[in-house]
């Protein structure tokens, strides 16, 4: 079987990259090519280099250049992208050429608390507000519009007594540190597609 070639794209912290990173560590189905970062002091860019990773920072004027973004991916013949963080949006060009294959986990149930600048804390804070009595974490394929193409998988939790939105946060952060290497085996063996 073709082993993956998988890059992961971060803005941030890179909890779910250097989750990734660890559990894709001499994997025989896939190999972490890179990360990808639009920001060269996120703590994300240091630990994944503290591990090994390669890391490639660009400007966001390159982020949101699709002709560079896409032959910056296939020159290294790239198979999956996976967003954990990403805060830039997606030239179209890139995602044309990586139809169903660009990954993002959104931190709720979506088609709720999703959609442009709705990310990280925001989202949190719009569960809370909403005292909504469940949240979750949806699992998609990225298409031209924030947070709305093919749904893949989603889990769900309970909130009870909930009294900040930092509590959804430590839920839902615990909640894609268990799935996300999950979601991203079942597409290297075909299972989830
Ligand atoms: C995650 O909570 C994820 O849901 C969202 O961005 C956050 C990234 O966190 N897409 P981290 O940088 O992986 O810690």
């Amino acid at each position: 079987m073709k082993k993956l070639s998988v890059a992961i794209f971060a803005s941030g912290t890179g909890s779910n990259a250097i989750n990734l990173i660890q559990s894709f560590k001499d994997h025989e189905g896939a190999s972490i090519s890179f990360v990808l970062s639009n920001k060269e002091d996120a703590p994300v860019v240091s630990s994944a280099r503290a591990l090994g990773a390669s890391v490639k920072v660009i400007s966001n004027e390159q982020a949101n250049d699709g002709e560079f973004l896409t032959q910056l991916v296939t020159d290294s013949k790239i198979d999956l992208i996976i967003l954990a963080g990403y805060l830039r949006k997606i030239p179209v060009e890139l995602i044309e050429k990586y139809s169903e294959r660009i990954l993002n986990v959104h931190p709720s149930l979506l088609p709720k608390h999703g959609g442009k600048n709705m990310y990280g804390d925001h989202v949190h804070r719009a569960v809370f507000e909403a005292g909504d009595r469940q949240s979750g974490i949806t699992f998609h394929w990225v298409n031209k519009h924030f947070d709305e193409g093919r749904i893949l998988a989603q889990f769900s939790t309970k909130l009870e007594n909930v009294s900040h939105p930092d509590e959804i946060k430590a839920k839902i952060q615990a909640m894609e540190k268990e799935f996300f290497p999950v979601i991203v085996q079942a597409i290297i063996n075909g299972t989830l597609k």
